[in-house]
């Protein structure tokens, strides 16, 4: 198999990217290790800034989160038993979220590019990507118990933080930055109607929670537990009275608990690989950075990375010149960082962090309550939430 941009990994990344390069009438293949019905249920965040939906509309992607999706014009933040709204419109000059699940995002890609191409494979595993300092990088990959060859001009990594794109990277021809966090988060799926119009953070002793939402009959809500902690540990019931005491507010708000569906840990962690680029090989979304899911940046990051990667492949098939390429890295990491130390912020303001001493909580406080009483910085987080303009650095 031969190609022009051999695209490792299945996920919103991949699909993404292959879908602006075949608007560019740039060959590529997708290979996606596990099966469809895997790829459309790995249950992720659901927030896209107004710049992923507007790229999803421009590729043709985005009718049914236009119909299905919901905008959302603010947030709720919760701390010390009161609550205050952020207004995005108000605060950024008129930005706003949609609430569409990542899944979903999945599903519509996949449902365009079996319709309409470029080839898609899934379980086609693949095994290593070698002769990145050639002009001929190939990734060797099985595919219906056959090992093949994908070779290409170019190789992008779109394999999450697991993948083995960036294995064929030699040591010491990148640098990591890392971080954990001492804490994880039990998130569930419950056949509930939300409690809530908007997205509630809360800040409380007991440590922080987050009401979300999948629809008007499906909540998505995040408490968090110690890391290492066992689902088993946590009966439905415990669940409810636990996140009920978390989000409670002095108003005669209630929780209303339902059928819990699913139930799963996530640890919590923030990476960036520096540079982006090793010869003919990209890395672009997971593969390249994580970040913790406060703020929900992950699935926003990956996209602004394959529109400033497609771009590029545009204006190299377009004139030769592979200067936006050589510029991929560090016009993506600009805005990595931002999202980076935003993920942090909102993590490291929200939790309870197991050593934290009572003068770091009043920190944490003060800080919550500097946002929600000044407008400077309620606009701060209105416009890391809502996301900077895609073409910011
Ligand atoms: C979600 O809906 O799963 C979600 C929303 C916002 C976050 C994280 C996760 O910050």
């Amino acid at each position: 198999m031969d190609t022009t941009v051999a695209i490792v990994g299945g996920g919103p990344a991949g699909l993404l990217l292959a879908r602006l390069l075949h608007r560019r009438g740039i060959g590529c293949v997708v290979l996606e290790s596990r099966d469809r019905d895997y790829v459309e249920r790995r249950q992720r965040a659901g927030i896209l800034e107004q710049g992923t939906a507007d790229v999803l509309r421009a590729c043709g992607a985005g009718d049914r989160m236009d119909r299905e999706g919901e905008v959302h014009d603010g947030i709720e933040l919760r701390f010390d038993g009161r609550s205050h709204r952020l207004d995005f419109p108000a605060l950024t000059g008129g930005r706003r979220v949609t609430l569409y699940a990542q899944t979903e995002m999945v599903k519509d890609l996949v449902a365009l590019q079996l319709q309409e191409g470029p080839p898609l494979l899934f379980e086609a595993t693949a095994r290593a990507v070698e002769g990145i300092e050639t002009d001929r990088p190939r990734v060797r990959f099985t595919h219906g118990g056959r090992e093949r060859t994908l070779t290409a001009e170019y190789v992008v990594g779109c394999d999450g933080s697991y993948g083995v794109a960036r294995d064929a990277v030699p040591p010491g021809a990148q640098r990591r930055y890392e971080r954990a966090y001492p804490y994880s988060w039990l998130g569930i799926l419950a056949d509930v109607p939300p409690s809530c119009e908007e997205l509630i953070y809360a800040h409380s002793p007991r440590g922080f929670a987050l009401h979300s939402m999948r629809s008007r009959t499906v909540s998505r809500l995040y408490l968090q537990v110690p890391n290492g902690t066992d689902p088993a540990d946590w009966p439905d019931e415990r669940i409810w009275i636990e996140l009920a005491a978390r989000f409670a507010v002095d108003t005669g708000w209630r929780l209303e608990p339902g059928p819990i569906t699913a139930k799963a840990v996530l640890p919590m962690r923030s990476l960036v690989i520096e540079p982006l680029r090793c010869g003919r090989l990209f890395l672009a979304g997971d593969a390249a950075h994580i970040v913790p899911p406060t703020g929900a940046k992950g699935l926003n990051l990956a996209v602004s990375d394959v529109v400033v990667l497609a771009r590029a492949f545009g204006h190299w098939a377009a004139t030769g010149s592979t200067d936006l390429l050589d510029g991929y890295s560090e016009t993506c990491l600009r805005r990595v960082w931002r999202a980076e130390h935003f993920s942090y912020f909102m993590t490291s303001t929200l939790h309870a962090d197991p050593d934290q001493n009572p003068f770091q909580t009043r920190l944490q406080l003060e800080q919550l309550d500097r946002i929600t009483s000044s407008g400077h910085a309620a606009a701060e987080l209105a416009e890391n939430y809502t996301g900077l303009p895609l073409s910011s650095g």
